[in-house]
């Protein structure tokens, strides 16, 4: 007993050591941190790399204005900055609660007579990978000085981690001039007016908040994009953010390609090399039953065209699809189906990967600042679903699958410097953008791309990945297996509007109906099926869970209409 007492006491001492290091010590380095510049004991940010692609850029054939650096809008020529100074950093919050950073487009990298349109701001949890647009002045009153700064926000009186004080300010613009971006600073000074130009009200276009870029008590910063997207709008987004406080957002404008200007897009000849360079390459499961091939190759192994009315007689389709019925609406009066002999049908559903090949499809985005490269994949059948129900994993027999699966991913490009930005992948009847900072590479700057078992939803990595919730969801299974199609080398331009007469679409394209048949509806079927394995105490409780977790919708998808009527085929992705 006596000896026990002394060591509780040095147990209990210690305890004290522990709590006065974790509540006074921490505090006092911080507050130590926020008058001089931090010890360097903060692990390095991802944002303190900068993102580069693996390989270096092919020199792309000479052409217009693609990948030159700076790009006709009509009234303004543009640029980018490249070289970027911190103004201010925040180390906590945002995604991933690391904290964003602020930067200043550097002016001695800015070219002679351009100027800076807003500040840039990242999420810290990313590599750098910053884009400022700066316009060029040709002194002929298109861009102008601010005649003042409006304080806007400041980080001072906020008891966060960060690298000196953050001061957030907008310009106040001449009459029939509009702000396009933030000025931040480090200091309370106003900045000088020479920081930031406006732009003539008639060559901007409106803008909306796009990505969360980071936050604090009633404070939250946005990249913003033109709220009219696609082939048409002429919007274009300049890699600045928009600060929002207390619910009020700033106003922020976009710029606007006035002339609907395209010199900045790719040539026919520029196409090819920048296809190859980036075209992914998409793997398929180990296990895939159902792979892709041609229309043409489907046409060919007995693919049918049936007309509403007249369904006893459905027509043999040409190779070339020439005999398809071209335009018109997608209203039910005539579908495709797969020929009605089992051993062919079968041969059908299979897919054939030594034909298989992607469609590609080109088209300006963002005023023509950047160009889509849409690849198409085409599989002749989208296999049954299987669902995970908690440690099982039930086999539909029928259920989610349908003749015809049209596929994509979405190669963005910036045409100012010829470097891939983003890719989007479609998901069942959705999709996701996944930064260049987050792409797995392949062969030199391709990404990597994987095709999910069965439903052949794009994903960026291998792995499973479960639609749905609470340890009950649609399976989506992917694999870096043998099977895969580099799209680079297989793949055919099928339309690229922008080129006028340049490229002659398939007549597969122009068909406007569906590539299979209306599917029943199998739910209750299956349903059926299933319960009738499971003891009838837990019927009820599955049949609960089975509707409340499962994405169902995403089951009862039908053949799919041609890829020109998708919202993506004239409009941004989403
Ligand atoms: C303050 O901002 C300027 C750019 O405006 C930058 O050069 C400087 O390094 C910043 N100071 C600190 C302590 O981050
Ligand atoms: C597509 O079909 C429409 C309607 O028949 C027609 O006007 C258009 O020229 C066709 N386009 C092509 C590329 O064949």
């Amino acid at each position: 007993m006596a000896l026990l007492f002394p060591m509780n006491l040095a147990k209990f001492a210690s305890f004290l050591i522990t709590l006065f290091v974790i509540l006074v010590a921490g505090d006092c380095i911080r507050v130590i941190c926020r008058i001089s510049p931090c010890p360097t004991t903060n692990p390095p940010l991802p944002i303190e790399t900068v993102f580069q692609l693996p390989s270096s850029l092919p020199i792309w054939p000479s052409g217009t204005g693609f990948a030159t650096a700076s790009v006709s809008l009509g009234d303004l020529r543009v640029s980018e900055a490249t070289e970027f100074d911190v103004v201010w950093r925040t180390r906590s919050g945002g995604p991933d609660n690391l904290g964003a950073t602020f930067f200043e487009p550097s002016t001695v990298d800015i070219a002679q007579g351009y100027a800076v349109l807003g500040y840039h701001s990242q999420p810290n949890n990313k590599r750098f990978s910053g884009r400022s647009v700066v316009a060029y002045d040709d002194l002929n009153g298109n861009i102008k000085a601010p005649v003042d700064y409006i304080s806007v926000w400041n980080s001072l009186s906020f008891e966060i981690d960060q690298d000196g004080i953050g001061y957030i300010w907008s310009p106040k613009c001449p009459d029939g001039y509009k702000a396009l971006g933030h000025v931040v600073t480090n200091s309370t000074q106003k900045p000088s007016p020479d920081k930031i130009r406006c732009v003539k009200a008639e060559l901007t276009e409106k803008c909306e908040h796009y990505k969360w870029i980071w936050g604090a008590k009633g404070f939250n910063v946005y990249t913003t994009r033109p709220s009219n997207r696609g082939t048409q709008a002429m919007g274009v987004h300049l890699g600045s953010f928009v600060a929002q406080v207390g619910g009020v957002m700033s106003d922020i404008a976009c710029l606007k390609n006035t002339k609907s200007d395209l010199s900045a897009m790719p040539t026919l000849d520029q196409l090819k090399p920048l296809i190859e360079a980036y075209a992914p390459w998409v793997f398929f499961h180990s296990d895939e039953y159902y792979l892709p091939a041609t229309p043409g190759w489907f046409f060919e192994n007995g693919g049918l065209l049936y007309k509403k009315g007249d369904e006893a007689n459905p027509v043999a389709i040409k190779s070339d699809g020439s005999n398809l019925p071209q335009g018109g609406s997608d209203d039910g009066a005539y579908w495709m189906d797969m020929p009605p002999d089992s051993a062919a049908r079968d041969k059908v559903k299979r897919g054939n990967l030594l034909v298989a090949k992607a469609y590609v499809h080109v088209k300006p985005m963002f005023g023509a600042t950047f160009t889509d490269i849409v690849i198409w994949m085409y599989y002749p059948f989208n296999g049954p679903a299987t669902i995970k129900f908690k440690i099982f994993n039930i086999k539909f027999s029928r259920l989610g699958e349908h003749t015809g699966d049209w596929e994509h991913v979405t190669l963005r490009v910036n045409n100012f410097n010829g470097e891939l930005q983003s890719i989007y992948l479609s998901e069942h009847s959705g999709g996701i953008w996944v930064d260049a900072t987050d792409i797995e590479f392949q062969d030199r700057n391709k990404p990597a791309v994987y095709a999910s078992k069965h439903g052949h939803a794009f994903y960026p990595k291998p792995g499973l990945v479960l639609d749905g919730s609470g340890g009950i969801g649609l399976r989506n299974d992917c694999e870096k297996a043998d099977l895969y199609l580099d799209t680079g080398f297989y793949y055919t331009l099928v339309s690229a509007e922008y080129l006028g007469t340049a490229i002659v679409e398939p007549p597969w394209i122009n068909y406007s109906r569906e590539w299979g048949p209306r599917a029943a509806i199998y739910v209750q079927d299956e349903i059926d099926r299933i319960l009738k394995k499971i003891p009838i105490f837990l019927r009820g409780l599955f049949k609960k869970l089975f509707f409340h977790n499962l994405p169902i919708k995403v089951l009862e998808e039908e053949g799919p209409t041609s890829i020109k009527t998708k919202s993506s085929w004239y409009g941004d992705e989403i």
